[in-house]
This record gives C-alpha cells, structure tokens and sequence, in this order.
C-alpha cells in the first residue's frame, strides 16, 4: 500500500508550529495533498500537548515561538520517538541557532521568509524517506534478533536430543555388553559361592581365613565389574569436563569390550604414549573408544569366523600420542574390511551390516558426534580382506 492510498488514521502526522497565522496557512497549503494527517499548533505549549499525547511522526517548527521554543519541542519530539524528524524554521538572524539545531539531530532547517514552499515539501519528503529506512531498520533488526532466539532455542534443542540419543545408544550398547558381563561375573560368584560353602564346614580357623580372603579376593573382582559399567551407562550430561587421560580411557574401553562377547578369536595391543590429556568428558570418550575397539573386534572375529584356513590375522591394534598441536588416536584392525562404496556411508545413523539384535548403526555415529563436539576430526581407511583404520585427531591448547 503506497502512503498516498493509507487511510487517514495510519497516515503520518506532520505537525506544524508557528505562532504567525499567515505562516501555518501556507505551510497548510503546501502539504494539503501531501499524505500527512496534518496538525497545528500556534504556540509551543499546543505542540508539547500534541506531542506528549499523540504519536507525532514529523514536526515543522518555528525555532522563536513567544513561549517554549522550537528547540525544546525538538528535544520533546525525539524524547518521544527517536525516529521522529524535525525541520527547524529560522530567520536569517538567526543561522547559528539553525546549526545548533542540526547539531541537536534537526533533520534540517527553512530559512523564513518562505520564498520557495518547493524547497519545504521536498526536505519533509526527504525527512519522510529517511524516518521510513529508520524504521525498516528498526523492524529488520527486531526480526533478526527474533530470528537468533528462535535459532539459539533450535541449537538448545539439537543439543538436548543429541545428548539423549548418545544416552540411548549407549544404553542399547549395554544390552549386548551385559551378555559377556553376566559371563565375566558368573565365575568369580560361583567361586565364592564353593569358598562359603566350605568355611561353613571348615574347623580349622587358619584355612576358614585362607577362604575368607578368596572370597574378598572375587568379591573384589565383581565390584570393579560393576564400577565399571555403571560408570559407563552414567548419562554424560551430568558430567563436567575434566582433563581425561587417554590413556585410562582406552584401558577402561578395552576392558569393557572384552569383557563383552565374541571376543575369543582377537588379539589386542596399546600403545599408548603416557601423559595426553584431553579436556573432555571422561564418559564421552569412552564411548568414542568402545565403540571403535567393539567394531574392530567384531570385524576381526567374523574374520577368523568366515577363515577356514586359521591364517587369518586377528591383532586389533590401539595407539595414541602427540603431535604438532593434537592428539592423534589410532584403532587398527585386521578384519573383513569395508568395501570403497560403503565407506561414506557408516556414519550415517542406522547403518548397520550386523544382523537384527546384534547392531544397531548408531555407534559410528556417535563417535562421530562426539568427536566433532570436541572439534576433532575423524577419518577412516580401509581394504576388504586387509582391514580397516580409524584415525583421530584432537586439537590441544597449549
Ligand atoms: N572396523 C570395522 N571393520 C569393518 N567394518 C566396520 C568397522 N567399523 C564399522 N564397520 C561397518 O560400519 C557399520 C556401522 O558401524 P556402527 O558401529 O555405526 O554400527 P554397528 O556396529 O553395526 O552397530 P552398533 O555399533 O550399534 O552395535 C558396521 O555395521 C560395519 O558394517
Ligand atoms: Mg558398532
């Protein structure tokens, strides 16, 4: 809608100040067919009124009114809507005063007499355009701002469903982890349970002691079993970054994998140089590890498996150490191998090869989340019937 076509009640209004009657009359007549709704005022206190009760857009005033001077209702107006424009009407006497009008953000200012009404109309029109980019300003930068919480709002979002689908997946994890745990326990318990039954018949003290201790001995062994998977299975939202050291994090994930099933055909070594640290949570990069070590082991296991020879390699190797500004980490295994056409796609989440039950298709993908959370970067090479390396890079501040 152009501003000519608005209806009176949206148009701007221009209020026009003078205290000489001829004046108002032929500024009047000038913006009669121009799209204001025009107002008067004949001294300075009708205008502060208008101002302070009204939503006055434009103002043409003259600067010497008998009571309050246009300066002040300058002031007034800008007080009242910064956007607000003023053109000062001044006499030749007084152009300094006309400056320090402009210096005090007057859009501009008429010399008095009006010889030229052209003149007026155009600066008011200037004025006008210049009030409109303000406000298309003052709209776009409302709508950006709106735009950026709505963004910041979504960005809290991905976060929180990230942190709960790490979460679930690490809990879909542990149903297969718990099979081998269940089988890691299962022998210390029943150890226990024959040392007890033999302290109950034991007479003699010094043996009934020696049991005892066993019995401490396994019971110890079933409690770090636990410590461990309840460490892991630990929502990692409520864990503050810290300074890991790699390498307890990798023993820790080898631990866990082993403990976990098939893992009878493999064969693991670390190399590990001591002292990387890395600023991070300790339970997020011990999933990135088990979850890369558990692929290995799989891999190599159906390897051995699919082998009918019993020549076929079974070393999943994990190194790690520093370099210029990062820490790299390395899972090499020698198992089946990913075909060139698959590689771009293991990340992806659900991607799975695994029969039903066994993989879900998630853990690549967390890992991959995870470490571009920490800004690492991931990268992967591999060769059917050689096997398959991921490499990981951390940045470290020095
Ligand atoms: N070291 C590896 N050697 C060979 N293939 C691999 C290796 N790591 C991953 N893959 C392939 O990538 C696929 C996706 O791995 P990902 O860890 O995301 O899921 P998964 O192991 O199938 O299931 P989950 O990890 O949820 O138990 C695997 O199914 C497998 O085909
Ligand atoms: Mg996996």
């Amino acid at each position: 809608m152009s501003t000519s076509t608005l209806p009176p009640e949206r148009r701007k209004q221009l209020l026009l100040v003078d205290d000489e009657p001829v004046i108002l009359q032929v500024l009047k007549a000038v913006f009669e067919d121009e799209p204001y709704r025009l107002t008067t005022a004949s001294n300075g206190k009708d205008a502060l009124a208008v101002i302070a009760t009204s939503q006055v857009d434009l103002v043409i005033t003259d600067k010497n009114l008998p009571d309050v001077g246009g300066i002040e209702i300058l002031r007034a107006a800008k007080a009242k809507d910064p956007l607000a424009e003023v053109i000062i009407l001044t006499g030749y006497g007084s152009l300094e005063t006309a400056l320090t009008a402009l210096e005090l953000d007057a859009f501009d200012y008429v010399l008095k007499p009006l010889n030229n009404v052209f003149d007026i109309r155009n600066k008011v029109r200037k004025a006008d355009q210049k009030q409109q980019m303000a406000m298309e300003n003052r709209r776009l930068i409302q709508e950006l701002s709106r735009k950026n919480a709505e963004l910041e709002a979504a960005l809290d979002d991905a976060r929180a469903l990230q942190a709960e689908l790490i979460q679930s997946e690490k809990l879909a994890g542990i149903g297969t982890l718990a099979a081998g745990i269940a089988h890691e326990i299962s022998s210390p318990l029943f150890g226990i349970l024959g040392l007890a039954e033999a302290v109950t018949d034991e007479q003699d003290l010094a043996l009934a002691q020696g049991y005892a201790r066993d019995i401490v001995e396994y019971c110890r062994t079933i409690r770090d079993i636990v410590v461990d998977l309840s460490s892991y299975s630990r929502s990692a939202t409520h864990e503050y970054l810290t300074s890991v050291e790699l390498s307890k994090v990798i023993a820790d994930a080898l631990k866990l994998v082993e403990r976990s099933a098939p893992v009878e055909n493999v064969v693991f070594s670390t190399e590990i140089e001591p002292g990387l640290y890395l600023n991070a949570r300790t339970n997020e990069l011990q999933q990135v590890f088990v979850n890369l070590i558990k692929n290995a082991a799989e891999a190599v296991n159906d390897r051995v498996l699919a082998d009918s020879t019993g020549l076929a390699p079974r070393t999943v190797v994990v190194q790690a150490g520093r370099a210029e500004g990062v820490l790299w980490a390395r899972v090499a295994d020698s198992g089946l191998g990913i075909p060139e056409d698959r590689l771009r796609l293991i990340f992806d989440p659900f991607y799975t090869t695994k029969p039903a039950g066994k993989g879900t298709g998630l853990g690549l993908n967390i890992v991959y989340r995870i470490v571009t959370k920490y800004r690492g970067q991931i990268q992967v090479q591999s060769k059917v019937g050689e096997g398959t390396e991921f490499n990981l890079r951390f940045p470290v501040e020095r």
